[in-house]
């Protein structure tokens, strides 16, 4: 008998990066599947909708099988039991996102026995967030080679009303 071995990748991913799609990769490379789940942070305000995100993901991800982009809502731990997933898999990019990570790791291992798994992601991605993306992004400064070309226009599209202006 085989089994399969599968996790979950969640995130708010608003917008995807670079350094986001990077942490999937190698966790498609270390699991037969993997599910990205795109949910809300209710500490966060979001440029992008749930659909628009989902949608950004699986055009980003579309050449990786095993890859599914599923959008969620409520607790992560209801999300993974429902669909039998028993790691999460994040990226941690330094000291900072420690604290934040290993909190969320831990209630969720107390909440259901949901395992978390982390890796380091690329020193070339460790400044990356999408939170930083959206600043520069609304500030006018250039954020090519930060997220896929495909979120590159949506940002661009989405901010392109007069820069000068604080409400856009
Ligand atoms: O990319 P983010 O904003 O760090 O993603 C955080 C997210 C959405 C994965 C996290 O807030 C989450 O899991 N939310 C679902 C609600 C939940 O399970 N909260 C308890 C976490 S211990």
């Amino acid at each position: 008998m085989s089994i399969t071995r599968r996790c979950v990748c969640p995130g708010s991913f608003d917008p995807v990066t670079n350094g986001h799609l990077d942490v999937i990769s190698r966790a498609h490379a270390l699991y037969d599947e993997v599910v990205v789940a795109v949910g809300v942070n209710l500490g966060k305000n979001g440029m992008f909708d749930l659909g628009e995100r989902v949608d950004m993901l699986r055009e980003a991800l579309a050449t990786l099988a095993g890859v599914e982009v599923v959008p969620f809502e409520g607790l992560l731990v209801d999300f993974c039991r429902a669909r039998d997933i028993p790691v999460v898999l994040k990226g941690l990019r330094a000291a900072g996102d420690f604290d934040y990570e290993l909190a969320m790791a831990q209630m969720n291992r107390r909440l259901s026995g949901l395992e978390t798994v982390f890796v380091p992601t690329h020193p070339g991605h460790a400044y990356l967030s999408s939170s930083l993306v959206k600043e520069v992004a609304k500030l006018g400064g250039d954020v090519a080679g930060m997220v896929p070309d495909a979120v590159l226009a949506r940002l661009r599209s989405r901010l392109g009303a007069d820069p000068a202006d604080p409400l856009r």
